[in-house]
């Protein structure tokens, strides 16, 4: 029996050395040192051994026992320390590696134009109405005076989602909205907003663009009140040298109806390729709200006038910030969105 014990501590201790890992080791030791162990068997069955025996087998038993227990708790120590060790060097970090960059976002260019006009127009007083994308053939073009068949409804070529619903052609829809809802109340609105046109996509033409709307009506609006917020806006925009011309054009829902062209602010007037040798770039469309247009939404055109205008956000900046392809604008190219990074306030 001393023999096996022997031979037992020996094999377990050669185990326990063996044991390359925490879980290893404790199978060692649930299999030596366990209820159902060779030692714990050794332990019962030492009823029956002789009274004087019996002793000495316990002392020796126990001893074992204690040495295992003694073996398996230092290598316990030793396999922990190679895993903290084995971690680390895991999870070790090279602070000397460059760190990544983070890409900050910065607005897009139409975005900035449109707040930079609206701004604007709030430093005088302007509140900014919205529209819907998904327009009705009444506000899109009967409230502003293009009833059906009107032959000015084929400038804008219109996307209908049914014989009554379309894709507003233009902002202006928000004029006859917002003059039905305030119900014969002065009114100073800027509504900047999607549109959408039949058009073929090229350089110049997009089938989705903005707009910008304004609308000003009260007693006594003058044409002179319309120059002199364009002013404002043209110099505004592309700075404060520029002048203005007004020039006679045509919309069902203005009379008169004007063009505004600014002095070009790359040559000063002179002449260069970005206003055609003219020393003018033309900018937008608008004029004096037409009679018929406010008596429809309730107004009295005895009493009150206005003035209204449409711009077209691509076109202010693709002048502003000499954009050649208006397709720029919706490809979403950082390489192009990210020259716009916002240096100033
Ligand atoms: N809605 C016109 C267009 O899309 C632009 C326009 C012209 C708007 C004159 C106006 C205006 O408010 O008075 O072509």
């Amino acid at each position: 029996m001393e023999q096996q014990l022997k031979q037992l501590e020996q094999e377990a201790l050669t185990k326990i050395q063996a044991a390359a890992n925490l879980k290893e080791l404790n199978d060692v030791r649930v299999a030596y040192l366990g209820k159902k162990g060779p030692i714990t068997d050794l332990l019962k069955g030492m009823g029956k051994l002789s009274p004087e025996e019996r002793p000495k087998m316990g002392a020796l038993v126990n001893a074992v026992r204690e040495n295992v227990t003694a073996q398996l708790e230092q290598r316990a120590t030793v396999l922990e320390e190679q895993a903290i060790q084995e971690q680390l060097e895991k999870e070790s970090i090279d602070v000397t590696l460059p760190g990544r960059q983070v890409r900050s976002g910065n607005r897009h260019p139409l975005t900035r134009v449109v707040e930079e006009i609206e701004d604007l127009f709030v430093s005088m007083g302007y509140t900014i109405a919205e529209g819907t994308e998904v327009e009705r053939d009444y506000y899109n073009f009967e409230a502003l005076n293009l009833p059906k068949g009107h032959p000015a409804r084929d400038m804008q070529d219109t996307f209908y989602i049914t014989e009554e619903t379309l894709l507003r052609t233009h902002t202006s829809p928000v004029q006859a909205r917002t003059m039905e809802a305030k119900k014969g109340e002065p009114i100073r609105i800027i509504s900047p907003g999607k549109v959408f046109r039949r058009d073929n996509d090229d350089a110049t033409h997009s089938h989705q663009f903005m707009q910008i709307e304004g609308l000003v009506v009260g007693e006594n609006i003058r044409m002179s009140d319309l120059k002199g917020t364009l002013d404002k806006l043209a110099k505004k925009m592309f700075g404060e040298d520029r002048e203005i011309r007004l020039r006679p054009s045509f919309f069902p829902f203005t009379e008169p109806s004007v063009e505004m062209d600014i002095s070009c602010f790359k040559c000063g007037g002179s002449g260069c390729n970005v206003c055609k040798q003219t020393g003018w770039i033309e900018i937008l469309g608008a004029g004096m709200v037409h009679p018929n247009v406010l008596e429809m939404a309730g107004y009295d055109s005895k009493k009150v006038s206005g003035f209204a205008f449409g711009i077209g956000a691509e076109r202010i900046a693709m002048l502003k910030y000499g954009v050649d392809d208006i397709r720029h604008f919706y490809t979403n190219d950082s390489r192009f969105l990210s020259q716009f990074h916002r240096t100033e306030g």
